[in-house]
Formats: structure tokens, sequence, C-alpha cells
């Protein structure tokens, strides 16, 4: 029943919306020191918009909106955006609403977003180390990190995760103490590959710390047992000793998971993109702004899955990396 099945049979259900692609971090795989040339206010959509799109999505099988930036925190319309969302219907019931952030300033946010129907919570963390924190993200904020954490394990939003890209030389020492923390924060730890998508073009796959380097580091502390049943989730899921803690693997780029990808992406200036690493956009902002029906909604949506190629081919010769930044694409 679902209008966004692609040519390689793959279903899309996940729709990513980045609500700004500004940031109160500045994190170095992300943006350079001095940020980036911002998204113009009014280019950027508005609770209305973002309904619409996501309403006519729904209608066409989206089941899934995770918010994410940028930093969502940072947008101000967040709780009304989550509000609208959560009560839209699709064929299945309602939509799920989930967010990913940097958990700075969280705490402030979390009961208004329970009550709106937020669903679940992914915070990053690189590091548990103050002073690493600082030079990564070159913000000292480690403790507000921390305290949102706190606050998303008191909270009622499960399964709550958080995410690490691992880097050799910076924090690919830490996966150990992280996988103890999530523990400690009834969470989920999840190592993410780090992907080409930094502004600065400074990726460099040698320093790339591989899916088998951080599962050999965390072997020699737990015993890590698969679980399988992954569907169209980046992560490949571990359990910890013997359980209930799980840990989760994205190895993004060596060993690709393309091929069950049910994700669209919205940017926050309004463009649909069909991968992280996509090299064309097609403008929903601007059919929306020059009067799209439904139908011409649905019809862009259905353009850019039927344009989705098999995968992102970073290991091609060809490969190039996309035009924007992480924070203006939206994790
Ligand atoms: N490679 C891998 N993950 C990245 N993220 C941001 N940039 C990259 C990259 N180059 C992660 C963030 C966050 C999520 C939104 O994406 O750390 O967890
Ligand atoms: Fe902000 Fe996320 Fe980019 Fe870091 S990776 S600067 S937290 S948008």
């Amino acid at each position: 029943m679902s209008g966004l099945v692609d040519r390689f049979g793959r279903v899309h259900r996940d729709l990513r919306v980045s609500l700004t692609d500004k940031c109160s971090l500045r994190c170095t795989y992300c943006m350079p020191a001095e940020g980036v040339p911002w998204i113009p206010k009014q280019s950027v959509l508005t609770p209305d918009e973002i309904e619409r799109i996501v309403r006519v999505a729904a209608a066409e099988g989206i089941e899934t909106v995770r918010l994410t930036g940028g930093e969502p925190l940072i947008s101000p319309n967040l709780v009304e955006i989550v509000r609208r969302i959560a009560a839209i219907e699709g064929p299945n019931g309602p939509v799920e609403v989930a967010m990913t952030t940097n958990g700075i300033r969280l705490p402030d946010f979390i009961p208004g977003l329970e009550e709106a129907g937020l669903a679940r919570l992914n915070i990053s963390i690189d590091t548990l180390d103050p002073d690493r924190f600082a030079e990564l993200t070159r913000r000292d904020r480690l403790i507000d990190v921390l305290a949102g954490i706190e606050a998303a394990r008191r909270s009622k939003l499960r399964p709550l995760k958080l995410n690490a890209v691992v880097m050799r030389g910076v924090n690919e020492d830490e996966v150990v103490d992280l996988v103890e923390f999530a523990i400690e924060h009834d969470a989920q730890m999840r190592f993410i590959e780090h992907m080409p998508l930094d502004i600065g073009h400074t990726w460099d796959r040698e320093e790339m710390v591989p899916r088998e380097e951080i599962l050999a580091a965390l072997g020699k502390r737990f015993r890590l047992e698969p679980l399988g049943g992954r569907g169209g989730a980046p992560a490949e899921v571990f359990g910890i000793d013997g359980g209930p803690f799980t840990v989760g693997v994205i190895a993004s780029v060596s060993a690709p998971f393309c091929a069950a990808c049910d994700r669209l992406r919205l940017t926050a200036d309004g463009q649909l993109r069909n991968c992280l690493f996509a090299r064309e956009e097609l403008d929903l902002k601007g059919a929306l702004r020059s009067g799209a029906s439904d139908e011409g909604i649905r019809d862009i949506l259905r353009a850019g899955v039927a344009a989705k190629r098999a995968g992102h081919g970073i290991d091609s010769p060809d490969f190039t990396q996309p035009d924007r930044g992480m924070n203006a694409i939206g994790g």
C-alpha cells in the first residue's frame, strides 16, 4: 500500500526532518570552528509547512519521523512541531516522533516534549572527558550534555540511545567506558563509524575506526552476542554479558546497510534528500510556497524515492562528498 517503494523494492517508512542547521556545538567532524553560512530564516520551513509534508508522507507510508538538526532544541518551534506531528494519523496508526539531540538544555525541554507526544530520544556523546569534549566540540559543555542525559534517564522516553562517532586518537580508548556509562543511564550505547560528511573535508579512511576494531575493543571487556532482527535499522545490535543491556555498532562505511535503507530526509530549508550522500535534492519548499496541492507534494516524495541509488558508494572511485555538511542534512 505504500507509495514510497524504490527500484530496489525498499519501502520507505522513516523520515528525518532537520529543524535547523544551527547548533550549540561545533564538532570538528561536522562544522568548521567559525560555523558556516546559515540557512536564511525565511528559507526555514514553518511548522505549518512541516506538518503538511509529514501529513502527505504519512499517507504514503511514513511511520516514524525523527527530528534532527543541526540541533533541534535550538528551533523555537520544536515543541509545537512535535505536538503537530504526533497528532498525524497514518494508515497504520499515529506517526511516531523521535529526536536526535546533543542534549544541551534538554532538562528544560523534557516535560514539554513528553507532553507533546515525543516517543524516543537519541543523544550524542562522543567522550566522557571534559577536556576532550571541549577539544572535539570546541565548546566546554560536557556538563550540560551529562545533565541532559540524566534528565533523559529520569524520563519515560524509551528506548534511550546514546551515539558516539569513534575517532582514532580521539576517543577510541573510551568505548568500554561509554558502554558502562550508557548502562548506568538505562540506555543503549551505539558506536558510529566516522563518515565523510564534514564541511571541511577532513575525513580520511585510514583514520576511521572500523566496526571490527570497535568490536575487538568491546570484546576485551564484555561478552557480546549478536541479536539480529535488524530490519532497516542502521545499527547491528549485540547483547552484553547475557543481557538485558545491548550495544549497537553503525558500520556505515565498512559494512554499509544501504540495501535495507528505509529513510528519506527533509532539510531545514525544505529540500528532499533520498540519502545522506545524495548529490541531488528535490525542492519541496518551492513547491509548497508556489501553492502545490497534496498530490503535487506526494509526487515529489515519490520522485525522490524513485531516483534513489542502490548505495552511498563511499568506496567507489567517483565518490564525491555531498555539498552540505551533516549539520544541514540532518542525522
Ligand atoms: N560521521 C558519523 N556520524 C556523524 N555524526 C555527525 N557527523 C558525522 C560523521 N561525519 C553523528 C553525530 C550524531 C548524529 C546526528 O550524527 O555524532 O550522533
Ligand atoms: Fe552540532 Fe551534531 Fe554537528 Fe556536533 S555533529 S556540531 S552536535 S550538528
